[in-house]
Parts: C-alpha cells; structure tokens; sequence
C-alpha cells in the first residue's frame, strides 16, 4: 500500500484528509523478479497533483508504477480515466494506452 500525501487539506468531519491510498495487487506468482523492477518507491508519497480533474491523481507516482510494473510498448488499462493522468504517463514512458471514461471529459 501507498499513502498518497496531496500536500493540501481537504474534507473531513473530525480530521480533514490530506492523503489518499493505493493498493497494488498482483497475480501470482507475486514474487516474480521480472514482475515488479523498480525497489524504490517509498510507501508514503509526496505529490502535488495537478488540477485537470477534479479527483487528478498524481502523475510522477503514477509513472514510478507503470515503470515498474510495465515494460516499452505494454499496454495499459484505465477504465474510469477521468482527466486521461495515466494516458499522459503512458504517453511519457512509451506505453500504448487504453481507456474511457463514463464521462466525456471527464466529471
Ligand atoms: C477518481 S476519477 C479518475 C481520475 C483520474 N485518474 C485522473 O487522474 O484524472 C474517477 C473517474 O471514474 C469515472 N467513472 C465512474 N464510474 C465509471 C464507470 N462505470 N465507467 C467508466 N468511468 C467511470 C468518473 O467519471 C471519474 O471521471
């Protein structure tokens, strides 16, 4: 799992959130040396994501794990792409992207 720390403050009725969570999930055999290459990706994440969404997700952590996980030419899938933050990483790391999203354009 990876804290997400967005740098800012946001909703919440006793605490006010400052970071989101992200699970990884791999398919066995989960100790695959070729699967995951990149052992340096810190478990708390600081990141200032830039506003193209309203839910944007923060395109460096985005890029170190389709890095990692993904090789030159792989595809990847974002179905519920929102502002495309996962298309512009792919687009900068070499990787053929599919995905939508309910909206067009997103929220
Ligand atoms: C958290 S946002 C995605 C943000 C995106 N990762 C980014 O960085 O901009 C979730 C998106 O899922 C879309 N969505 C929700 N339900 C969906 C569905 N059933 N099919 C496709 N997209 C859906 C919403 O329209 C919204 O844009």
């Amino acid at each position: 799992m990876i804290v997400w720390d967005k740098g800012k403050i946001g909703m919440g009725y006793r605490t006010r959130r400052k970071s989101e969570y992200l699970v990884v999930f791999q398919k066995s055999p989960v100790r695959a040396k070729s699967c995951w290459t990149d052992h340096t990706i810190p478990d708390v994440w600081e990141e200032k994501a830039e506003k193209i969404h309203p839910h944007s997700k923060p395109l460096e952590l985005q890029k170190r794990l389709i890095a990692a996980t993904t090789h030159e030419g792989d595809a990847v899938l974002d179905p519920a792409a929102g502002g495309f933050s996962v298309l512009r990483a792919c687009l900068e790391l070499g990787r053929d992207f599919i995905g939508g999203d309910l909206v067009y354009g997103g929220e």
